[in-house]
């Protein structure tokens, strides 16, 4: 065991704030008792760090929430505004019962965030910095952009846009793998005013139309086709049927700009539609390389990602510029610890909001140098991830537990095989990281000398919320510790009451913070029931938490009815609605079940159509029909068979009963005697291995 272990809390300075769980940690009194699972920063690591001791994260935090104007307006006077926001720093109502929920940071400061991102730190002198090394799913196909070179690129894409029509408020659909022109086409909608819609290039094309069909966008911006490890996925096929689509629904998109991804497939082999369709490499490298920026409202809207929730209907969470860009640089920099000198490499993709805060935003604004990486984490094989760690020297390496259980299951020598020296900050972020991945990670990727910062937040959040800050705390594996400042986490019972102390209940947020998402797009009823009706006053986050005697918060997942695959939010109701699109499908019931590598897996109880007999093959093509529906990340694992479904008498499916049998928990089903049919639940039993 590697672990370092607290030999005497008397090393940890004593202090004390208003806090009472925090004063317990730095006085020492109760953590003693669980030394076993404390994990301290190493003296030098915590000598250089920016947060340096619980006192000094206890006072930020405390001025945090105690004063977020004066806190917050003094982060953002670091950055780059045409004109100061006005008056008051920030509104907010989040209470319904008081009216309209409503949140706004730096409202009538002018600002860009692309300009931030880029000019800015040209200015100051980065202008030959790297910002992207590329890397390639092949081996030896890679390139990089400097900070002069990245403005240069983006300026052209934004000229082509403009040029194509897009003015300030429109929406463009970029739907493209983790090349350097997904960053790109990002920032050079931020630097037009536009409104970016980034859709993961794994959805399938019905995705994409309900996406399309959603928020209506001027331009479509792909490629032909990506590689991913072997295979080759067609994209603008993907696409091509989605705009058809769209137009016999009465949506049609006039222009989509196709990047030719020469390595996964040539100009010659894509199918065209002339006229609406153009090269990107026959198009935009004759744009200027400059394109004078528009200047926008703080609360001016700077993009749209779709997410899953608890209905089929995908929610296109809005996030604004201004709060947006000061809530993840500032998390950044924060819980990453992040230096002038660090090369940074987050494996998300851009398509979930990993990828917009913490792979573009968030390290770019800090004038950081980003690895952005194409294909998939073991191909060739899986020491891909650290020969990539080793190839450009990365410092600050960010992922999700399903990778680490995947590598970890895969064996030591693949880690061990190179030299991870340059390694000083690990991260992981899409569900909670059970203590055994965490130690794996800690012990044998980080040689266990770097902290792991383990964040917790969501697409609504736009930006770390509950997170260690590296240096700052002892750390206990698998708990993502204390708030970021300005957030302050409250934990509820059923009715809806904070409860204090050592406690388990749902997750909530009281107050905003500047990384909140405004509304969901076109929907703000949905926004208001969905978040802030559950229990009034506060940001409700569909998360389980407990807090311990030490107030460390341990997330315990989803107590809604979304399913985290593999860190991907995946809504029973849309994979139930998929499945019931198959003609032989009667009825479905999705729920989450435990899985060794994804975290969760997907498990559907599958109703048939009257006279219709269980077969392999139908399994197989129901699977194939959520593949279609969806994308490949949620198709699911298991499908069983149900000659009918446990169902109360007022009809409501009784998921609780299903979780157990998934889980084959079957001497904890609990009451079954208000099904309408109780047998049901002994047939599903005896089916379940069929
Ligand atoms: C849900 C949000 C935010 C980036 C990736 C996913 C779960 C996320 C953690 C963590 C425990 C976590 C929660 C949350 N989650 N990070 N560190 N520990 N759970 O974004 O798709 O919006 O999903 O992911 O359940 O609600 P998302």
């Amino acid at each position: 065991d590697h672990l370092r272990h607290v030999d005497s809390m008397a090393t940890l300075p004593s202090g004390a704030g208003k806090i009472p769980e925090l004063n317990a940690v730095i006085l020492g009194e109760s953590l003693a008792s669980e030394e076993h699972d404390l994990v301290l920063p190493t003296h030098d690591f915590a000598q250089q760090a920016h947060v340096s001791s619980p006192q000094k994260y206890l006072e930020m935090y405390k001025r945090s929430v105690e004063d977020p104007a004066g806190f917050w307006s003094d982060i953002a006077s670091e950055f780059y505004w045409k004109k100061k926001w006005g008056q008051q720093v920030y509104s907010e109502n989040l209470d319904v019962t008081k009216g309209n929920i409503n949140i706004e940071w730096f409202k009538d400061g002018i600002t860009n965030i692309c300009y931030n991102c880029l000019d800015r730190n040209i200015d100051s002198g980065n202008g030959d910095k790297i910002a992207i090394h590329w890397e390639g799913n092949e081996r030896d196909v890679d390139g990089s952009l400097t900070y002069t070179q990245l403005l240069e690129r983006v300026c052209q894409v934004a000229n082509f846009l403009k040029d194509s029509g897009v003015k300030k408020g429109d929406t463009v659909i970029i739907y493209l793998p983790m090349l350097m022109e997904l960053p790109i086409t990002m920032l050079a909608c931020a630097r037009i005013g536009a409104v970016h819609s980034v859709v993961f290039a794994g959805y399938s094309a019905e995705s994409l139309l309900q996406r399309v069909m959603d928020c209506k966008p001027k331009i479509v911006v792909t490629c032909n086709a990506v590689r991913r490890g072997n295979k080759v996925i067609n994209l603008k096929d993907i696409v091509d049927a989605a705009l058809s689509e769209s137009i016999k629904n009465g949506i049609s998109v006039d222009s989509c700009l196709t990047y030719e991804n020469e390595s996964a497939m040539k100009k010659e082999d894509t199918k065209w539609k002339k006229g609406r369709d153009v090269w990107w490499q026959e198009v935009v490298p004759n744009y200027s390389t400059t394109c004078a920026v528009e200047w926008v409202d703080a609360e001016d809207p700077l993009f749209l990602l779709y997410t899953s929730g608890s209905t089929g209907k995908p929610k296109g969470v809005l996030h604004t510029t201004g709060g947006y860009m000061i809530y993840t640089a500032t998390t950044f920099k924060y819980a990453f610890d992040y230096k002038e000198f660090d090369i940074y490499w987050c494996t998300a993709d851009c398509g979930w909001i990993t990828g917009h805060s913490y792979v573009t935003y968030g390290p770019l604004l800090n004038g950081a140098t980003v690895v952005v990486y194409e294909g998939v984490p073991n191909y060739p094989d899986s020491g891909r991830c650290w020969e990539i760690v080793d190839k450009y020297k990365v410092t600050i390496f960010y992922t999700a537990p399903t990778l680490v259980r995947s590598l970890m299951r895969d064996g030591n020598e693949y880690v061990t095989r190179y030299s991870r020296k340059s390694l000083r900050v690990l991260g992981s972020v899409g569900e909670p990281i059970n203590p055994s991945a965490w130690r794996w990670f800690y012990n044998v990727v980080g040689d266990s000398r770097c902290p792991i910062s383990d964040t917790w937040w969501q697409t609504e959040t736009g930006g770390f919320m509950i997170t260690p800050l590296p240096g700052a705390w002892p750390q206990k594996p698998g708990s993502a510790t204390f708030p970021f400042f300005g957030v302050q986490p409250v934990i509820v019972d059923e009715k809806g009451s904070e409860i204090e102390g050592e406690c388990s209940g749902y997750l909530c947020v009281k107050s905003s913070w500047p990384g909140a998402f405004r509304t969901l797009y076109g929907d703000h009823e949905r926004y208001e029931t969905t978040y802030f009706r559950a229990f009034p006053g506060y940001y409700f986050s569909g998360d389980g938490c407990s807090r311990d005697k030490d107030g460390y918060h341990w997330l315990t997942g989803r107590v809604d009815d979304v399913i985290n695959v593999s860190g991907h939010r995946i809504g029973t109701t849309e994979v139930e609605s998929a499945l019931v699109s198959h003609p032989q499908c009667a009825e479905a019931a999705v729920v989450g079940v435990e899985h060794e590598v994804k975290g969760q897996g997907i498990y559907a109880f599958v109703t048939l159509v009257e006279g219709v007999p269980y077969s392999q093959e139908l399994r197989k093509s129901l699977v194939l029909m959520v593949r279609n529906q969806i994308g490949a990340f949620a198709a699911p694992d298991k499908i069983h068979w149900a000659p009918s479904l446990p169902k109360t008498r007022s009809g409501k499916i009784m998921r609780r009963i299903l979780r157990k049998i998934a889980a084959r928990q079957l001497d904890e089903l609990g009451d079954t005697s208000t099904l309408a049919d109780p047998s049901v639940v002994d047939q599903l039993i005896a089916l379940a291995d069929a």
